[in-house]
């Protein structure tokens, strides 16, 4: 199965998310992941499969810059698509913000991309993510609508890879509800990355998601909402945001430790005539996927990658 968009892996999510009719315990929203070596890949997708769940990969830009390529990036998600065809999967850039570079991954084949101008005048991020947006969905090479795209309306605090956004800055900008239906209006993203309590990286204290803006927001437009800041939040609080309408829910630094741990547990058992790397990596690569397997039940995306297929063929 070819990658396929994130708009199509979140439609049933979505279509759920907005269903006053659906109990809420029957929505779901569909993990997105920050890698940034294969073997992280493989292991996002190997927990997918398990899971038998749909799944987003995601490219920050400080993994690009170690990685050093787009196209080698996007050819080894093809690979993958290649070698699972059971799991719906999605290539993403994450917090992306020079148009050119943006522009570059979505010829390369990502199947979609974040235009992250969420710390400009409202007016230049709603024009900056309407280029992406006309852009992205002519030009892919999957054809039109081959890539979507994801924007961002206030900002979250935290620090990860190229983000550094401090508290204060922050929490002076929470996502305005009033504001969500003209910014998805006008530029004609596919979905919203809101600002509502989480930050990026490791929590001093447990978040406080502000429910009652997510309800505001959710009311307010009828694209698909993006939680970011996954780490260290609170099983609870994930199946929270669930049922009230997330459609996506992105861990970065979390993966990154769980990666981290079983590598360091791996290199202090081996003996210390053992060279071979796949005895060091291997362990990091399923440690990773047991964390997607985990994190696809507190989404409550287990068990529907079957769902999503169905609603896009
Ligand atoms: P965390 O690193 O806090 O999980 O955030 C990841 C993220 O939101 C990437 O966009």
């Amino acid at each position: 199965m070819p990658l396929i968009t994130m708009k199509q892996v979140m439609a049933d999510s979505l279509k759920k998310a907005l269903d006053p009719n659906v109990d809420p315990k029957e929505r779901y929203a569909v993990g997105a992941f920050n890698f940034s070596t294969i073997p992280e890949m493989v292991g996002i997708v190997e927990g997918a499969r398990e899971a038998k769940s749909p799944v987003i990969m995601m490219l920050s830009l400080g993994a690009l810059k170690y990685i050093g390529s787009l196209e080698l990036v996007a050819a080894t998600a093809r690979g993958i698509a290649k070698q699972y065809p059971e799991v719906p999967f999605v290539l993403h850039l994450d917090h992306a913000t020079d148009l050119e570079m943006i522009k570059h991954a979505v010829v390369c084949g990502f199947t979609n991309v974040m235009i992250d101008a969420s710390s400009e005048s409202f007016e230049t991020n709603i024009a900056k993510s309407k280029e992406i947006a006309d852009f992205a969905h002519k030009h892919s090479p999957y054809g039109i609508n081959g890539c979507s795209v994801e924007a961002e309306l206030g900002m979250l605090a935290g620090h990860e890879d190229n983000i550094n956004v401090s508290e204060e800055d922050a929490g002076k900008a929470y996502t305005d509800p009033a504001l969500v239906a003209e910014f998805v209006e006008k530029t004609g993203i596919d979905a919203l990355a809101v600002a509502i309590g989480t930050a990026h990286g490791f929590y001093k204290a447990a978040p406080e998601i502000k429910f009652d803006l997510l309800a505001e927001i959710r009311k307010n437009t009828d694209t698909a909402l993006v939680l970011h800041g996954g780490t260290g939040v609170p099983e609870e609080d994930f199946r929270k945001c669930v049922a009230m309408g997330m459609s996506k829910i992105n861990v970065g630094t979390g993966l990154k430790k769980v990666y981290t741990d079983a590598v360091r547990e791996a290199i202090a058992t081996l003996p210390a005539d053992e060279y071979d790397p796949r005895k060091i990596v291997g362990p990091g690569r399923k440690a990773i996927a047991a964390e997607i397997a985990a994190k696809s039940e507190f989404f409550n995306c287990a068990g529907k990658a079957d769902a999503v297929l169905k609603s896009i063929y």
